[in-house]
């Protein structure tokens, strides 16, 4: 598809929700029997990157996951059932929240258990950046998390740009102790 029939296109929040579910085996756990963080952010890069592929319809890469929260362990044989949707979409990038549910096959009690935001970027085979169409939120969530979304990017990229002041700081730095 051409630039310009990208640019024209307007998708909405439900046209990128995604769902995702996983039972919690002993390769996914900890020796405490709860699932590892690390396996947790995995499936929630997936089901982001879902939503993500949904809106953009090209290759996307993640370029950040922030804010992520574990509010309660996720046991073994438990049922874990992730949902995302597309917040925002920017120039090429677009932000996608997910929010996670664990489920007790047991007894069916069904609790959240994380949720968290992530940046992914709409890039063509080469890797090179590509536009993505507009989000249209609809429903009165859809317009706040719509408008949360460009708060939080606005707070990435001030932090992008002080990370990247240290770096070349700690470079300088590391240049002139090598002269020395
Ligand atoms: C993400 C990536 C494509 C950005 O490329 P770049 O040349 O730095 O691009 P720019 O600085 O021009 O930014 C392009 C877009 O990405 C966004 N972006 C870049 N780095 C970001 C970060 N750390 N957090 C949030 N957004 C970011 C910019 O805001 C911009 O969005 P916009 O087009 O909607 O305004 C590049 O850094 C990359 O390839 N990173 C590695 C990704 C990866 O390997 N992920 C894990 C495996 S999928």
């Amino acid at each position: 598809m051409s630039e310009p029939d990208r640019d024209r296109i307007v998708r909405t929040v439900a046209s990128t929700q995604s769902e995702m579910t996983e039972i919690i085996l002993p390769n996914d756990t900890n020796t405490l029997g709860n699932l590892l963080g690390g396996r947790l952010m995995h499936f929630i890069d997936l089901t982001g990157a879902m939503a993500a592929y949904r809106h953009s319809r090209t290759h996307v890469v993640t370029a950040a996951m922030d804010h992520i929260d574990f509010i309660r362990p996720v046991r073994l044989g438990d049922l874990l059932t992730l949902k995302s949707s597309v917040n925002r979409a920017f120039t090429s990038s677009m932000e996608v929240g997910v929010k996670v549910w664990a489920e007790n096959t047991r007894t069916g009690g069904v609790v959240h258990v994380a949720s968290a935001y992530l940046v992914f970027v709409a890039v063509d085979e080469h890797g090179r950046l590509q536009t993505v169409p507009e989000l249209l939120p609809e429903t009165p969530d859809e317009i706040r998390r719509h408008a949360d979304a460009l708060r939080r990017r606005e707070h990435r990229e001030r932090e992008r740009l002080r990370q990247s002041r240290e770096r070349e700081a700690t470079a300088a730095h590391d240049a002139s102790q090598v002269r020395n």
